[in-house]
């Protein structure tokens, strides 16, 4: 990923916008008065979904949030990051050789997991060894849609099916071994496959990409599950399962669900319940939250009813640490989670499940037993309170004595003053103690039990958080058209023509929705009314991009002077294509939200789509002409559409 993709990912637009903006929700998206130009009615418009916005008034602008930051803060590129970047913490050091290694390696990785789980999808719908998995889904009561969505495979019970498929695909032994699917002999005579006679569950990241793999056991065996190990693309830390389909839902309802296992997740998207995600088994990281909290800045973690007693009794043990901690234990521990709260300004409930039973049993049997818990859920203080008081004697100095012992420490943890006295009071009421009391025994406490302070919560080392990017360098139409236009600035004139011809604006900034491309693209046109070279004033950081726009897609044929225009105008008209098509979608759920509201649908929204239709329409026309009359020859090669 770019440092630019980094920061988007880490900032919210909303949050920054309303930084300058009021915002005001209008069904699923922001409205407010466009601070470019003036207005009285609020025709600016922030997209959640796309971390977008635009101007439907009279200055008709967009973009992102660098976009909106640049304008508002009157910054060029290299400033606005500069200051996005510090405030997503995001570090700018300059790539190295290593770093464009590491994402090579990573690409590759990521591409042998994608045909990896095409290949176990495969295997699970159409082979005969597949149907046992396939009668165990049954079993289950898993569908065929959630089979699909999920993409759900099977591993033959082979040693060397997967690793041979692979390799005769063409993929290196060493990167296969690397995405962690074949495992090396201990005597190094050769490697056999990791998944094998298992239901496969590929693991993607939030964009879908597949970077990782559980594997169940179709029967009792240990250990039930298999996963993908730590590889280059693969950290369990900083997943969450299911998160890609979750997080339209999520961001939708504004709560995100966190449950444990893979089969809660299945089990929920296939009742319609699909803001949930698993943790995997593993204690929630930070990173983990910061994930989620793009999305919604309320979060419920389904528990078991045995959780926060175990929690409880863990947080008097010393020795007992290390092999008690064998189960996992999905959260970290209660201070850990009161810290993130207040950390992350993000509001973290808790949800009970009755002993015994998980989301996928929840779900299935009573849907609506699943939505009164979700109703119920408790603040994670109250959640402590009812757990840890719920097997003491409130009546007996024992266990008065306990339930102070046990919950001081936690109220501690609450950054908010007002907050903590609320349950500081409450505390008070409940062992019938008063406050003075529990205050002064709490800061003798506390100095004593500094020694056995557990581990600090846990999160990614900041090396590793910061790492360089998995993402691909592949040219789609905004890189292809920079790339042509770089080697033959003169072709600009042919495509403004071009646009022209079909009634819209020559090519502008506007047409590139990549913050990079558009910082690249308006230095170049600045550079080039100023007949000077602009590579010296591009932002450092983005040298590496524009000397691989400069290069050319990889393995592409030379054009000439006429297959270039061709292709440049063709994939000028794209991008003016996709552009207007995001706005028709933007004006339409505009639409949407105007009717679900009860607003009167403002007019000019349908106006607006009409313009953008009849223009839409010359651009298809003008597509289809030029593929029909233009030789085969000048259809952009490597371009990746
Ligand atoms: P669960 O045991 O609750 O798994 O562990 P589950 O997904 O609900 O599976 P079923 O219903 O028993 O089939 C919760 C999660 O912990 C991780 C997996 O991510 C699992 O989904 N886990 C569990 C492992 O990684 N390995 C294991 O051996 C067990
Ligand atoms: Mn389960």
């Amino acid at each position: 990923m770019s440092v630019v993709d980094e920061i988007k990912q880490r900032l919210d637009i909303i949050e920054v916008v309303s930084g300058y903006v009021t915002l005001k929700k209008a069904g699923r998206n922001y409205k407010g008065i466009c601070p470019f130009h003036a207005e009285k009615t609020p025709s600016f418009i922030v997209f959640p979904d796309t971390q977008s916005w635009h101007c439907f008034g009279a200055c008709g602008t967009g973009g992102d949030v660098f976009t909106f930051v640049m304008r508002q803060e009157n910054l060029d590129f290299s400033a606005a990051l500069r200051l996005l970047a510090q405030r997503a913490g995001v570090s700018l050091k300059p790539r190295t050789e290593a770093d464009l290694a590491e994402d090579k390696l990573q690409r590759r990785l990521r591409e042998i997991n994608e045909t990896a789980a095409q290949y176990f999808h495969n295997l699970l719908l159409n082979s005969t060894a597949g149907e046992t998995a396939l009668g165990y889904l049954s079993q289950r009561e898993i569908n065929r849609e959630t089979i699909n969505r999920f993409q759900l495979g099977y591993a033959l019970d082979d040693w060397q099916a997967l690793g041979d498929f692979l390799q005769e695909r063409g993929y290196q032994r060493e990167d296969i071994l690397a995405a962690g699917l074949i495992v090396v002999r201990e005597d190094s005579s050769g490697h056999y496959d990791r998944f094998r006679g298992r239901l496969i569950i590929p693991i993607r990241d939030e964009r879908g990409g597949v970077v990782g793999f559980g594997a169940r056991a179709l029967d009792d065996s240990i250990p039930k599950y298999i996963n993908s190990p730590q590889t280059p693309v693969f950290d369990k830390s900083a997943l969450l399962f299911g998160l890609d389909l979750a997080k339209g839902a999520i961001r939708r309802e504004g709560l995100a669900i966190i449950v444990e296992g893979y089969m809660d997740v299945l089990m929920a998207h296939q009742h319609g319940v699909a803001n949930v995600v698993a943790s995997m088994g593993t204690a929630l990281t930070e990173t983990q939250l910061r994930l989620l909290r793009r999305f919604s800045k309320r979060l419920a973690l389904a528990l078991d009813a045995d959780a926060a007693g175990y929690q409880a009794t863990l947080r008097s043990m010393t020795l007992a640490h290390e092999t008690l901690s064998e189960r996992v234990v999905p959260v970290p521990t209660p201070r850990g989670l009161i810290k993130y709260e207040s950390h992350l300004d993000v509001d973290i409930r808790i949800i009970t499940l009755p002993q015994g039973q998980d989301p996928d049993k929840v779900i299935r049997e009573d849907p609506a037993l699943w939505a009164r818990l979700v109703e119920n859920a408790l603040p994670i203080v109250d959640y402590y309170f009812k757990a840890i008081t719920s097997e003491l004697d409130l009546d007996s100095p024992k266990g008065k004595a306990e339930a102070v012992r046990r919950l001081m420490p936690i109220i501690q943890e609450i950054g908010n003053a007002v907050e903590r006295t609320h349950y500081i009071q409450k505390l008070a009421r409940l062992v019938r103690v008063d406050e003075k009391t529990l205050l002064h025994q709490a800061g003798m406490k506390d100095k004593r039990a500094k020694r056995y302070e557990e581990k600090p919560v846990l999160s990614r080392s900041e090396g590793k958080e910061s790492r360089p990017d998995r993402d691909e360098f592949t040219f789609g139409p905004e890189e292809y058209c920079l790339s042509i236009l770089f080697v033959r600035p003169h072709l600009l004139g042919s495509l403004d023509e071009a646009l022209r011809d079909v009634g819209v604006d020559g090519l502008n900034v506007d047409d590139f929705t990549q913050a990079e491309n558009r910082a690249i693209f308006a230095s170049w046109r600045e550079g080039l009314e100023l007949k000077e070279s602009f590579r010296e004033k591009l932002d450092p950081t983005l040298h590496p991009r524009f000397d691989l726009l400069l290069a050319g897609p990889k393995g592409a044929p030379p054009l000439d002077d006429d297959q270039a225009e061709r292709a440049l105008i063709e994939g000028g008209l794209r991008l003016r294509q996709r552009r207007l098509q995001r706005l028709v979608e933007e004006l339409r759920f505009l639409q949407t939200d105007a009717e679900e509201l009860g607003e009167v649908v403002i007019e000019e929204y349908g106006q607006m789509v009409d313009s953008y239709r009849s223009a839409l329409w010359g651009i298809s026309r003008a597509l289809a002409a030029r593929s029909f009359f233009g030789r085969r020859e000048a259809r952009i090669p490597g371009l990746v559409a």
